[in-house]
């Protein structure tokens, strides 16, 4: 594990999450920055999603000896050094030259798993060599189901732990500002996007000019050949499918042997089904408030979808989770672990693996102290504990 004093210089100053966003906001195309920083409409379901967190309260407890406490759990039959892994992330390899390997590397020091997007820019191949460590494998279908299909193979075939089932992103979102800034993922060379890059010298020589000696222009690398095109060609290549059910559910199911999670899960009638078609794992999630904003905190509706999953399944969380004790309060009130998306985003943007090592060892740190307060000495004590309302 790397702890906060063997860092790079630079990272030491940073010390909230709000330090890592504006040290992104600082090294970023404006574009970038708001494709990753924002949500959706009005975004109503990023803020919901934080304050949730913002609300809850725990009780601290007072003379308990917690001196032998750890945060480590056990998932899918593994040790993992903390409730949390990291949420998969598309752009995450436009953030920083091969970003996901550099993620990948900063989650294996650390012991947790580290989530690899279908929509990568390093190939998830190349980040299970590079890189190793406890890698899940996050599925987008296609309307041709077969090229996922083979995806799903290939993640097999690299030695993929888990395979996350994306269920939340069957339409495109409204992404309002992005239209306005003239941003989008493929990326489009107008006026107002070449000027925006143009202001962030460090970021286009750091990552693009660096795609560009080592093969040119980044691309989605874990695309089917066919759709394999550079990002600036403007051609939308995205998968998105309106036509996915529960039929589709169970065919990944049958193709993927090892441990199933679902992601994107908020209603507990669809935790339960889910479970019932053979989820190992669920992932309540609004996706970051990036996708529907009428959707509710996936905190707010977390116990009941742990009440209908009952055990059969590892309910985790995510949207939001920006301190250890926001992990700690996801797990007092049943889940099993907490994924985060933007914030080793912004440690990626700051430094690098440098600056997602600090991210968590933040977020290590920041538990531990929290199991301290409310007087338990490991994660699985925190389900149930008090939370200091009268109810
Ligand atoms: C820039 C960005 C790209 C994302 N790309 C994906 C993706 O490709 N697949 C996916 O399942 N979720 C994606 N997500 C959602 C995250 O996996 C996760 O649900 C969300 O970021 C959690 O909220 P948080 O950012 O507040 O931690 C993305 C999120 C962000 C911020």
């Amino acid at each position: 594990m790397i702890s906060i004093c063997g860092l790079g210089r630079g990272m030491r100053s940073l010390h909230t999450p709000e330090d890592f966003r504006l040290a992104a906001r600082r090294r970023l195309p404006k574009g970038l920055f708001d494709f990753i920083d924002r949500g959706t409409e009005g975004e109503f379901a990023l803020d919901r999603s934080r304050r949730a967190y913002d609300e809850m309260t725990l009780m601290p407890r007072a003379l308990i000896d917690v001196s032998r406490r750890h945060v480590s759990i056990d998932l899918f039959g593994k040790k993992m050094a903390m409730p949390l892994a990291i949420a998969p992330t598309g752009a995450a390899g436009l953030l920083w030259h091969q970003g996901e390997i550099e993620l990948a590397r900063a989650a294996r020091a650390e012991g947790i798993p580290f989530s690899v997007a279908t929509g990568a820019i390093t190939s998830l191949e190349e980040i299970a060599e590079k890189a190793g460590g406890r890698l899940w494998f996050q599925l987008y279908m296609w309307p041709d189901r077969s090229l996922s299909h083979e995806l799903v193979h290939r993640a097999e075939a690299a030695g993929y732990e888990a395979l996350i089932v994306t269920v939340d992103t069957v339409v495109t979102p409204n992404r309002s500002y992005n239209a306005r800034n003239g941003f989008s993922i493929p990326m489009k060379a107008n006026r107002r996007v070449v000027a925006d890059l143009a202001r962030r010298p460090g970021w286009l020589f750091g990552v693009m000019a660096r795609y560009m000696l080592a093969g040119g222009m980044p691309r989605h690398e874990n695309y089917p050949a066919a759709l394999r095109v550079p990002i600036t060609a403007g051609v939308v290549a995205n998968p998105k499918n309106e036509t996915l059910d529960w039929a589709d559910l169970m065919q990944l199911r049958r193709l993927w042997k090892g441990p199933m999670i679902v992601k994107g899960i908020l209603h507990p009638a669809d935790a339960r089904r889910a479970v019932d078609c053979g989820a190992d794992g669920l992932i309540v999630s609004n996706h970051g408030g990036r996708n529907f904003d009428s959707a509710p905190a996936p905190l707010a509706i977390l116990p009941p979808i742990v009440d209908v999953v009952n055990n059969r399944a590892a309910v985790m969380i995510d949207g939001g989770i920006c301190r250890g004790s926001d992990i700690a309060k996801a797990l007092a009130l049943g889940a099993t672990c907490a994924l985060a998306g933007r914030l080793p985003l912004w440690g990626l943007a700051a430094g690098g693996e440098a600056g997602v090592a600090r991210v968590l060892a933040m977020f290590r740190e920041d538990l531990s102290r929290t199991l301290a307060f409310v007087g338990v000495t490991d994660p699985s004590s925190l389900r149930g504990v008090d939370r200091g309302i009268s109810e």
